[in-house]
């Protein structure tokens, strides 16, 4: 037994120096698999669409007659994407015309170019040209930046107190991280988390994140803001959208005569309609008389308030005659082609046959105009008083 033991011991370093001689040897590489030679120190690769890729590729000696590719995976399904005798558009050589560095740089680069690549070595054997694989690859992913973000309103404008939903989308980006979040005036404000989604026939994702707030008068000079952050952005994307884009704030309307009622026979009354308060500033005013629409020569525009609402202010005259008495004259505001608002008055007009005491009987009854009664209120102690002096006077005369 110990005997046949000593052979063994003997053979076992030359057993070794053939496994190192194997291991060394070219030939004996391509039979592994494996071209040691070949050195591609990179592991994993970031990069963002559209900036250039630079792949590390060199030689512990130079390659002059075996021709050097790149291949983008390995097995069926590889891909050219650099070799000596083709055309690529979109590479270039770091060192060209070196035999020892294979560095590339791919310009301009895609989501379809997230693979691993291979810098390879052919090899001439009997069976043709020979690929031994590479030692490792190197990883590259490619992320995307996400398009500005597109941030908007509802189709159709509200009023105060109403909710509005505010809707903000991009896309084109990878990995599918990404966070919004929502200020409005800066005050950061709640809402649900984005929906994300595979973008249809592209490698990339799109978002899409709403809010939803209720709006106040004073909206008109909010602004909400939807930020938008990815790993691949050094400072987040901001999108702005202006509420006073989605607001509709109604306008109050009175109409207010400038001579108290009853008028007398042959003056001239002025009514002003006055609109107040509006946005946005397309109003259309028209005048009735009775149900006959009036002619308005002087049309004024709309002036804006220190608080960013709209004020109008439309002025009809009358010439008084008997015929008119008890006309109604109407004051109709349509607004952003949606709501009319309309106030009336009614002109009474003095009986010139019965004057002075004729005027008390009629008195609180004839203005019908909205702020009517103010007037009519002073026009009474106004002919109170006189009456009062009149009394006075003849009393003492
Ligand atoms: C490519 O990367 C290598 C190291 O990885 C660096 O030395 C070289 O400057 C880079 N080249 C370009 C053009 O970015
Ligand atoms: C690359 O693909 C081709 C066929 O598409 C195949 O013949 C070749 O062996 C592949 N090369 C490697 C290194 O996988
Ligand atoms: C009104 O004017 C007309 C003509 O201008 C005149 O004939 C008439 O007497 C006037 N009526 C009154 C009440 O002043
Ligand atoms: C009525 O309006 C006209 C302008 O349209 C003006 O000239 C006139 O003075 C006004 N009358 C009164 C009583 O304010
Ligand atoms: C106008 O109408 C009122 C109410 O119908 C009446 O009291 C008044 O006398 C009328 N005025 C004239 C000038 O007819």
């Amino acid at each position: 037994m110990g005997v046949t033991m000593i052979p063994e011991m003997q053979a076992l370093p030359l057993v070794c120096l053939m496994l190192l001689l194997l291991w060394r040897a070219p030939g004996a590489d391509a039979q592994a698999g494996q071209d040691s030679e070949v050195h591609q120190p990179q592991d994993k690769v970031v990069v963002t669409v559209g900036e250039t890729l630079n792949l590390t590729c060199t030689m512990s000696y130079s390659s002059y007659a075996a021709p050097v590719a790149w291949l983008k995976g390995w097995g069926s399904g590889n891909k050219t994407v650099y070799d000596q005798k083709g055309s690529f558009p979109r590479v270039t050589r770091v060192v060209s015309e070196s035999n020892t560095d294979y560095s590339i740089l791919i310009r301009d680069v895609r989501l379809e170019d997230t693979g691993t690549y291979y810098c390879v070595r052919f090899r001439k054997s009997v069976r043709g040209d020979e690929v031994p694989r590479p030692e490792k690859g190197t990883e590259v992913s490619v992320q995307a930046k996400p398009t500005h973000p597109v941030v908007s309103g509802p189709s159709h404008r509200a009023r105060p107190g109403q909710s509005v939903s505010v809707t903000c989308t991009a896309g084109g980006f990878f990995p599918q991280d990404i966070s919004v979040r929502w200020l409005k005036d800066e005050a950061p404000v709640s809402a649900q988390q984005p929906h994300i989604t595979p973008e249809q026939m592209k490698p990339s994702y799109e978002m899409s994140s709403t809010v939803t707030l209720t709006l106040r008068k004073d909206d008109v000079h909010s602004q909400v803001a939807c930020e938008v952050q990815h790993p691949t952005l050094t400072a987040p994307l901001r999108g702005i959208y202006e509420l006073r884009e989605a607001l509709r704030v109604p306008p109050s309307v009175r109409v207010v005569a400038d001579l108290p009622s009853p008028v007398e026979v042959n003056k001239t009354v002025n009514f002003t309609c006055h609109v107040k308060e509006f946005y946005p500033k397309d109003v259309v005013i028209t005048w009735l008389e009775n149900r006959m629409e009036m002619k308005v020569e002087n049309i004024l525009q709309p002036v804006e308030t220190p608080q960013g609402l709209f004020e109008l202010r439309s002025l009809v005259d009358v010439k008084v005659t008997e015929e008119k008495n008890g006309s109604v004259y109407t004051c109709q505001v349509k607004h952003n082609a949606q709501d009319t608002f309309s106030k009336r008055a009614t002109l009474w007009i003095a009986d010139p046959t019965r004057e002075g005491l004729r005027n008390f009987s009629s008195l609180g009854l004839n203005l019908l105009t909205s702020l009517g009664l103010g007037i009519v209120i002073l026009l009474e102690k106004g002919l109170l008083g006189g009456l009062l002096i009149f009394l006075f006077k003849r009393g003492r005369a």
